[in-house]
C-alpha cells in the first residue's frame, strides 16, 4: 500500500477537489457529516461501503482504485471493495495527526461530504475540526462490544458542536446473527445515556459495513425485523443544517464591502441565518443604523430572495456605515452585542492555555483580542464530570468566561454556529490554539459604561508642560533595569518632568503581593502594572518601569493600550552569563541549585524585544552613561 494513489490527501487537493466535486453536483443538496468510531468498530469499512454502495465515488478515488486493481492484477468487484477499504484505513493511519480526511460521494438525491477522524482522545482536536461543520454524525459501536466510554466521547463532542442528528449504526451485526435483542439491548443503553447529555433524538441502524446489510437498502433479508431505513437513504432524507437556518432570522456578516465604482457600494458575506429581499428592513449591529434592501447582487444577476448557505452582495437605499465584521440583519430581531461571555473551549494546542493572555479571536467575519480566564472547570471528556482547572492542556474541553477589547455581534452557539462560533488564534505564531462556542454574555458587561470625564488627558499633560509617556525598561533579573531607571528618574526629576518608577520588585509588595512567577502570574503581573501606566500617562505623567516582562506578547500588549509614540521600550541587554555572575541577590544561584523554581534564564524563558526603541549593552558602558543615552533620546524625540 506503500505507493497507493492518494490525490485526494493532501490539503490543496482536498481544496480543488471539494471545487471541482461541488461543481459537478452543484444543483443536490449537500450533507456533511462525520463518521465516529475507530478502526476496530470497523469504520474504514463502513465508510468504504457507502462509497461503494453510492456508486458515486468521486473520479479521483476511482482512478486510484483502478491504479491499485491493475497493480495486484486482478478485478471484480469484492477485490475492489477490499481495496478501497485498506486503502482508506492505510490513508487514514498516514494522515492520522494532520488533520481530517474528507471524502465524497454522491447519489441520485444528495452529494455528502464525510468527514473521517480518528477516534481516540488524543485525536480529540481532529474531531472537533470535522464535527464543526457536519449536519449529521454516525456514531458507530460494535455489536458485540455495546456502547463504550469512547462512544459516549463521541457523542457528547458531537452533541457540544451542534450537531443535531446523531445516528447509532450498530454494526457487525453479522457477527452477532443479526440478533434483534442483541441490537435493541444497545439502543436502550444508548437511550438513558444520550438523555444525560441532552440528546433527545437519535436514529438507530442495524448495520454490517462488511456484508452491506441495510446500508444503501432495508430491510436487509438478515434483519426482517428491523422497520427503518437504510443508512444511505436516511443520509438522503435527513434535514440539512442551511435549511433549518432559513427558518431563524435574516442576519449576514459583512466579509467585505464592495465599491469598485463610486455608483456602487455593496456588502458582501454568506447569509448565516434567514432569508432577505429587496425592499426588507434591516439594521446594522454594532452601529445600530437602519436602512432597506435594495438589491441582491450575484455573479448570475440579481435575486429576488437569498436564504441561508448563499454568498451574496447587498445594496442599501441609504448611506449608512457598514465596514468588515459589521452584521446586517432584519430590523426588529438584530443579534446581541457584547464584550463579556461565557463559553465552552476546546483547546487545540501544545502550548496550554494562558489565562490572561491576548489571543486573536474570530468569529464569522469579526477579529477581536480576546483574553481567558481560568476556567470554570474542565469537562472530562470520558465520564462527563466537572473538574477543576487551571489552564486548558491539548484536547481538553472547559468552560470559562472570554473578554474581548472590543463588542462582539454574536448569537448563542446553540442558535447560530457562524455567530456563536469562534477561534483563537497565538498572535505571535499564528497558530490555531482553540475553537469556542458561546453559551451566553455576561450580564455585567451590559451595565458598566464607559464614563467620560471632562479634564482630558491632553489637558493633564499641558498643566505639566510635558508629553506623558512609559519608558518600559525589560531584561532579566539583575540586568540593572532598576538601577537605570532610578538614575534616569532622578535626572528627569532635576529638569523638572513629573515622573513616577515603578518597579517589579516594590510593585510586588502592594498592587501584585498576589502574584508569583508562574507564566499566568507574570502575565497579571504585566497586565496591572500596564493599566496603572496607562492611567499614570492619562495623568500626564512619565512613567518609568523596571519589570523582568519576559514575554513579547505582554510588552506588545503594553505598546497597544497607549496613543501611538507615548510606549519606548528600552531593552536592558545584559548577556545572562554576566547577570548570573554579578547575582546581586543570589537568586540565580538559587535557582540553579534547585530552590527557587520559574527563574527567568533557567527555568523559565525570556523572549528579547526584537525592534526596541533603546537598546543598552551593560557590559559596554556604565549605569551613569546608560542613563545619559536614555535622556538623550527623549530629547532627541522631543
Ligand atoms: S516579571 O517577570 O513578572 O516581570 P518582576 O520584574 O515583577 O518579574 O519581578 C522580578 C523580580 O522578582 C526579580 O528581580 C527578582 O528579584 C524577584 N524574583 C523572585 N523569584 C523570581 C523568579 N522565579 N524569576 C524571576 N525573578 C524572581
Amino acid at each position: 500500500m506503500a505507493d497507493q494513489p492518494s490525490a485526494y490527501q493532501t490539503d490543496a487537493l482536498i481544496a480543488e477537489d471539494i471545487e471541482a466535486y461541488l461543481q459537478l453536483h452543484q444543483n443536490k443538496g449537500l450533507l456533511r457529516f462525520i463518521t465516529c468510531g475507530s478502526v476496530d468498530d470497523g469504520k474504514s469499512t463502513l465508510i468504504g461501503r457507502l462509497l461503494y454502495d453510492s456508486k458515486m465515488i468521486f473520479e479521483d478515488q476511482l482512478a486510484a482504485l483502478e491504479a491499485d486493481s491493475k497493480k495486484v492484477g486482478t478485478q471484480g468487484q469484492e477485490i475492489d471493495f477490499a481495496l478501497l477499504v485498506d486503502g482508506l484505513a492505510a490513508e487514514r493511519e498516514q494522515g492520522i495527526t494532520i488533520d481530517v480526511a474528507y471524502r465524497f460521494f454522491a447519489t441520485e438525491k444528495r452529494k455528502f461530504i464525510v468527514a473521517d477522524t480518528p477516534g481516540h482522545e488524543q485525536y480529540t482536536r481532529n474531531m472537533v475540526t470535522g464535527a464543526s461543520t457536519a449536519d449529521l454524525a454516525v456514531i458507530l459501536v460494535d455489536a458485540r462490544k455495546g456502547v463504550l466510554t469512547q462512544t459516549k466521547r463521541h457523542s457528547f463532542i458531537a452533541h457540544l458542536l451542534g450537531i443535531r442528528h446523531l445516528v447509532l449504526a450498530v454494526n457487525k451485526m453479522d457477527l452477532v446473527d443479526y440478533d434483534q435483542s442483541t441490537f435493541e439491548h444497545i439502543v436502550a443503553d444508548y437511550r438513558s445515556f444520550a438523555a444525560e447529555i441532552g440528546v433527545t433524538e437519535f436514529t438507530p441502524i442495524p448495520i454490517s459495513g462488511f456484508k452491506g446489510d441495510n446500508i444503501a437498502s432495508a430491510p436487509s433479508a438478515n434483519t426482517p425485523w428491523y422497520t427503518g431505513p437504510s443508512l444511505i437513504e436516511h443520509l438522503e432524507t435527513v434535514e440539512i443544517a442551511n435549511t433549518a437556518a432559513q427558518a431563524g432570522s435574516f442576519r449576514m456578516p459583512v466579509q467585505w464591502v464592495n465599491r469598485p465604482n463610486l455608483d456602487f457600494r455593496g456588502f458582501s458575506g454568506l447569509i448565516a441565518s434567514g432569508s432577505v429581499k429587496p425592499g426588507d428592513a434591516v439594521r446594522i449591529v454594532p452601529s445600530g443604523k437602519t436602512s432597506t434592501v435594495d438589491r441582491i447582487v450575484t455573479m448570475s444577476g440579481d435575486l429576488d430572495e437569498a436564504v441561508a448557505g448563499q454568498s451574496v452582495t447587498l445594496t442599501l437605499a441609504d448611506e449608512v456605515d457598514v465596514s468588515r465584521g459589521s452584521v446586517i440583519a432584519a430590523a426588529d430581531d438584530p443579534p446581541e452585542s457584547a464584550d463579556q461571555f461565557e463559553a465552552n473551549v476546546v483547546w487545540l494546542s501544545d502550548q496550554p492555555l494562558i489565562p490572561g493572555r491576548g489571543y486573536w479571536l474570530k468569529l464569522a467575519t469579526q477579529t477581536v483580542t480576546a483574553t481567558l480566564a481560568q476556567p470554570k472547570y474542565e469537562i472530562d471528556v470520558n465520564s462527563l464530570e466537572h473538574l477543576a482547572a487551571k489552564t486548558l492542556d491539548l484536547n481538553a474541553i472547559g468552560v470559562t468566561e472570554v473578554t474581548t477589547d472590543k463588542p462582539l455581534t454574536f448569537a448563542p452557539y446553540a442558535d447560530s454556529r457562524q455567530l456563536g462560533g469562534f477561534i483563537l488564534i497565538d498572535k505571535l505564531t499564528n497558530a490555531t490554539v482553540g475553537a469556542g462556542m458561546i453559551n451566553f454574555s455576561l450580564r455585567r458587561a451590559q451595565n458598566v459604561h464607559w464614563q467620560s470625564v471632562d479634564i482630558t488627558r491632553e489637558q493633564h499633560a499641558g498643566m505639566k508642560n510635558q508629553k506623558p509617556a512609559v519608558l518600559w525598561f525589560t531584561g532579566l533579573s539583575g540586568s540593572g533595569k532598576s538601577t537605570i531607571a532610578n538614575l534616569v528618574e532622578k535626572k528627569l526629576f532635576r529638569m523638572n518632568r513629573h515622573t513616577f518608577l515603578l518597579d517589579g520588585d516594590n510593585v510586588r509588595h502592594g498592587l501584585n503581593k498576589d502574584l508569583g512567577f508562574t507564566e499566568q502570574d507574570r502575565i497579571e503581573n504585566i497586565r496591572r502594572v500596564g493599566e496603572v501606566s496607562k492611567l499614570m500617562a492619562d495623568a500626564g505623567l512619565i512613567v518609568i518601569t523596571a519589570f523582568i516582562s519576559p514575554f513579547r506578547a505582554e510588552r506588545q500588549m503594553v505598546r497597544d493600550m497607549l496613543p501611538d509614540g507615548e510606549f519606548i521600550e528600552v531593552h536592558v541587554d545584559t548577556p545572562l552569563e554576566v547577570a548570573e555572575a554579578r547575582d546581586v541577590k543570589g537568586l540565580y544561584a538559587k535557582a540553579r541549585s534547585g530552590q527557587l523554581k520559574n527563574f527567568t534564564g533557567i527555568d523559565s524563558p525570556y523572549e528579547e524585544p526584537e525592534t526596541p526603541e533603546i537598546r543598552i549593552d551593560t557590559t559596554a558602558m556604565t549605569p551613569e552613561e546608560a542613563a545619559d543615552l536614555v535622556i538623550d533620546w527623549l530629547l532627541r524625540d522631543g
